[in-house]
């Protein structure tokens, strides 16, 4: 493995400063700094072979479509999923689990049947299970939490039933860094032939993926949050949902023959590609991939587990600071409040010395909810951030505390 000065160096915008202080970038739950090589892919893009995919005869659009395609190969060798015709590239999470409610829910919901969430949803896998439900009549269950921030797999277990159609579960906590039981929880689904949906947003950037192994009907993420472009993610279905799933967008491409009478759609994965897609976000992805894989997913989880310790260390040694989401299986986030102090105050205290952290709800209102909070500061932090970073946060914070005392 490269080094820590040789990492950093691989990611220009960590050698800035704001207010003249070093950046300490503490907010990779939100989005992630992207490496010179992806800058670079985008750039390779634009200045030498721009041209829209699968639709032209000439050299540029035959490279685009072709370095297109790879990306795709580059993301099913990823996932290890079996087909490249199981990857579809949307604009997110976001994009991809509302596309699945929405087909899902066309073609198989019936008024009385169940969807079950987790808890510790992020808003992305809540609301289009609601709207879904609101349209067909449907009914959400919700697995609750624990105190520690880990879902009581014994009331999951209670919830299944023949009118489970669907269980859409995060991977991992993006408010508390919570790592679930996804294996656990799709066995069980499977056992009453429920399929399960995983939301791998704050989970696919912390350690190695198997789409077979972890036999999840459906797997999704983001570029943005594994180094790679904004407004471009993955949406991972096998192929026998995938076939039978109608589309969720029309447009150019995703067909086969169009007459006013009727349409036939185009052949999996181009079926849930309408439009334009953002083949350059497609292409900087396959390079932030493969610069994960050049730095080793089991390194970048090795690294990050010893500054997980680190951080709740110092930070746990706070006098006043109380840490949300203590599971014993954690990605290195730490959400935490000051007592008598309000989160958007430090957050803005932290920020000119130069740590940015996030506050506020995380998109997770639900889990603040859990906890009687209306917020936290969340630090987020990933393999390139340093022991010395979270010393400088740790003294930030007692900055802030004297600063109220
Ligand atoms: N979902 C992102 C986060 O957790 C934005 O911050």
């Amino acid at each position: 493995m490269k080094n820590i000065a040789e990492i950093r160096a691989d990611f220009p915008i960590l050698g800035r400063s704001v207010y003249d202080k070093p950046l300490v970038y503490f907010d990779n739950g939100a989005t992630t700094q992207k490496p010179q090589c992806v800058i670079d892919a985008l750039t390779e893009v634009y200045t030498s072979y721009n041209a829209n995919i699968h639709r032209g005869v000439h050299y540029l659009s035959d490279m685009s479509s072709e370095a297109y395609e790879n990306s795709r190969e580059k993301v099913r060798s990823f996932i290890n999923a079996g087909k490249k015709e199981e990857v579809v590239f949307t604009s997110g999470t976001t994009g991809s689990i509302n596309g699945i409610a929405f087909s899902f829910g066309e073609r198989y919901i019936k008024p009385g049947d169940e969807i079950i969430i987790s808890h510790l949803e992020h808003h992305a896998n809540i609301v289009p299970w609601q709207m879904m439900c609101e349209r067909k009549g449907a009914v959400l269950r919700v697995i609750p939490v624990n105190d520690e921030g880990e879902i009581i797999f014994e009331e999951y277990l209670k919830m299944l039933s023949s009118k489970t159609k669907l269980v859409s579960v995060t991977q991992v906590s993006n408010a508390l860094g919570t790592v679930l039981p996804v294996n656990e929880i799709i066995t069980a689904a499977h056992s009453v032939n429920a399929p399960v949906l995983i939301d791998g947003a704050q989970g696919i950037q912390h350690g190695v993926v198997d789409v077979k192994i972890m036999d999840c009907d459906f797997y999704v993420f983001s570029g943005h949050k594994i180094y790679g472009p904004t407004g471009i993610g993955i949406l991972y279905g096998k192929e026998k949902w995938l076939s039978e799933l109608p589309p969720f967008q029309g447009g150019g491409d995703m067909v086969d023959k169009v007459t006013f009478e009727k349409t036939t759609y185009n052949e999996l994965p181009f079926k849930f590609e309408a439009g334009t897609m953002n083949f350059t976000g497609a292409i900087g992805l396959a390079r932030a991939l493969d610069y994960v894989m050049s730095i080793g997913r089991i390194d970048i989880a090795i690294r990050e587990k010893y500054l997980l310790s680190h951080a709740t260390e110092r930070l746990s040694a706070i006098k006043d600071l109380k840490i949300y989401g203590n599971s014993v299986r954690k990605i290195p986030t730490i959400s935490f409040l000051l007592k008598d102090i309000h989160q958007y105050d430090a957050g803005m205290i932290l920020d000119k010395m130069g740590i940015a952290v996030r506050t506020g709800t995380h998109c997770a209102q639900p889990v603040m909810d859990r906890y009687g909070i209306d917020g936290t500061i969340r630090a987020s932090i990933c393999f390139y951030n340093t022991r010395e970073e979270i010393d400088i946060l740790a003294g930030g914070i007692e900055k802030v505390i004297s600063m109220f005392a």
